[in-house]
């Protein structure tokens, strides 16, 4: 990665090597320690028993957990990312750190915590992680009674780590649900015995199926995993039953029966938390260039494959499919900034810690659609420069329209999507720029 390899060499005071597993960034000789940053020192907000309190974010350092990580710092919480790194680089922490310290310089507040841990999070090491996290208090029960229990100083989780390739997932399912599927409940069974019960998981619109193809905005009533009422727009109430339609690949399912074993969970405990977010087309890059999607296989999604196009590692676009019942006969996505999406983490969290009960799923998209003619057309005007098409079929297993309903979003989260996919494209395109 000359890219990192170059910013580690100009902009750091000193290489930086990642924590090792259950090493915290004190014992670390990673030479660049927030925490030793004298000046910057001071901010204990979160603090349990006089110790700072966490949010556990793993997979963090891939595309979209290094944008929340650093939107959780930015609001001032103290971080743990797990990640092992095997579809993100350990220069991204580097660049995260480096990013909050200069946001906080600027604002004059106290830097946050960073704790690196590179690990699998399915590894056995996850549970002496979480146990060493964790402080033995002695309560008094109903009836009186003292007891020892725990309590963590994590308030709350954010899983990241899944594999994510429709066509990886073809050839190697096992491998995905074992990853996706099997990671998670173990996870979730170390998390319910340190009483951590505050859970955001990322989900996908992936999990709508075949009703992508009704051609309106999804909404998250169009799959439930138990059975739910539900307010219409005429005032009308339905009893909704789960039913899951047409999931087009083992990495569907995978996201699909993650979601029905976190309902489950939830409902047979009435402390869990759980918070599903469903995202639909992550796009862009903080602005400032230093963190984007740089994945370690091939481009499959639309935009780095624009942007392959652009730097000269492909020749074409190739347009999957001009015969959609869409404005231009290509296929409709929605397409959220990733800034967006950060900030839906965030909101997220927030009601969960405040008012989330069981199990809730919501929608992270920006609510329109955009052609693939459309995206072309962004990122041309944000390069100023054109991309040659090539027309080919339509990919097995798409959809020609997926956009979300952001309605729950907006009510229960108070969130909105603020950015544009013009502003997608030129983040991205400043970020490729950078690297070249
Ligand atoms: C894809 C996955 C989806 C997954 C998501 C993860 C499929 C069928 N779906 O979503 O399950 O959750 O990635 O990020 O793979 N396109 C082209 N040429 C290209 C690449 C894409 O025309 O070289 C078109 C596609 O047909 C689609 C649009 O661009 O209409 C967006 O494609 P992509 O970025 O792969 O996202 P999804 O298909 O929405």
């Amino acid at each position: 990665d000359s890219y990192a390899e170059s910013l580690l060499s100009s902009s750091s005071p000193a290489s930086l090597v990642a924590s090792s597993p259950l090493t915290t960034p004190a014992e670390s000789d990673d030479g660049f320690d927030i925490e030793r940053l004298p000046t910057l020192l001071g901010g204990d907000d979160h603090v349990s028993n006089g110790s700072p309190t966490f949010i556990l974010v793993i997979g963090g350092l891939g595309y979209i957990g290094s944008h929340t990580v650093l939107e959780l710092l930015r609001a001032g919480q103290n971080v743990i990312i797990v990640d092992n790194l095997c579809n993100s680089y350990e220069s991204v922490l580097h660049n995260i750190k480096l990013l909050i310290v200069d946001h906080c310089k600027t604002e004059g507040l106290p830097v946050p915590l960073i704790h690196f841990h590179r690990l699998d999070y399915r590894s056995r090491s996850m549970r002496f992680l979480l146990e060493s996290y964790t402080d033995l208090v002695m309560t008094i029960d109903a009836t009186g009674q003292q007891k020892m229990s725990y309590r963590s100083r994590i308030d709350g989780v954010i899983h990241f780590a899944a594999c994510k390739s429709v066509v990886e997932s073809i050839k190697r399912p096992l491998q995905y649900y074992q990853n996706n599927v099997c990671g998670l409940v173990s996870l979730l069974r170390h998390l319910d015995k340190y009483g951590i019960h505050n859970f955001i998981f990322s989900s996908s619109a992936t999990v709508y199926g075949a009703k992508s193809n009704a051609g309106k905005p999804l909404r998250e009533e169009d799959l439930v995993h138990h059975p739910e009422e539900y307010l219409d727009e005429s005032g009308n109430t339905t009893i909704l039953q789960p039913s899951a339609v047409g999931l087009s690949c083992p990495y569907a399912r995978t996201k699909y029966f993650a979601e029905a074993i976190l309902a489950d969970a939830a409902a047979s405990n009435p402390a869990w938390r759980i918070v599903a977010l469903r995202y639909f087309n992550p796009v862009g890059c903080d602005p400032s260039g230093f963190l984007g999607e740089n994945p370690r296989g091939e481009a499959t999604n639309l935009y780095p494959v624009l942007t392959q196009v652009l730097t000269g590692v492909r020749r074409s676009l190739g347009v999957f499919g001009s015969d959609w019942a869409t404005k231009d006969g290509t296929a409709v996505r929605d397409y959220i900034h990733v800034l967006d999406l950060a900030r839906g983490h965030i909101a997220a969290m927030t009601w969960n810690a405040e008012r989330g009960n069981g199990f809730r799923a919501f929608n992270l998209g920006s609510g329109s659609g955009t052609t693939v003619l459309e995206a072309v057309q962004s990122l041309e005007v944000a390069a100023s420069r054109s991309i040659p098409l090539s027309w080919t079929g339509r990919r097995p297993g798409d959809v020609g329209f997926c956009v979300a309903s952001t309605e729950r979003a907006r009510k229960e989260l108070g969130w909105s999507p603020r950015e544009s996919v013009a502003q997608c494209a030129a983040d991205l395109w400043n970020f490729v720029q950078k690297r070249m």
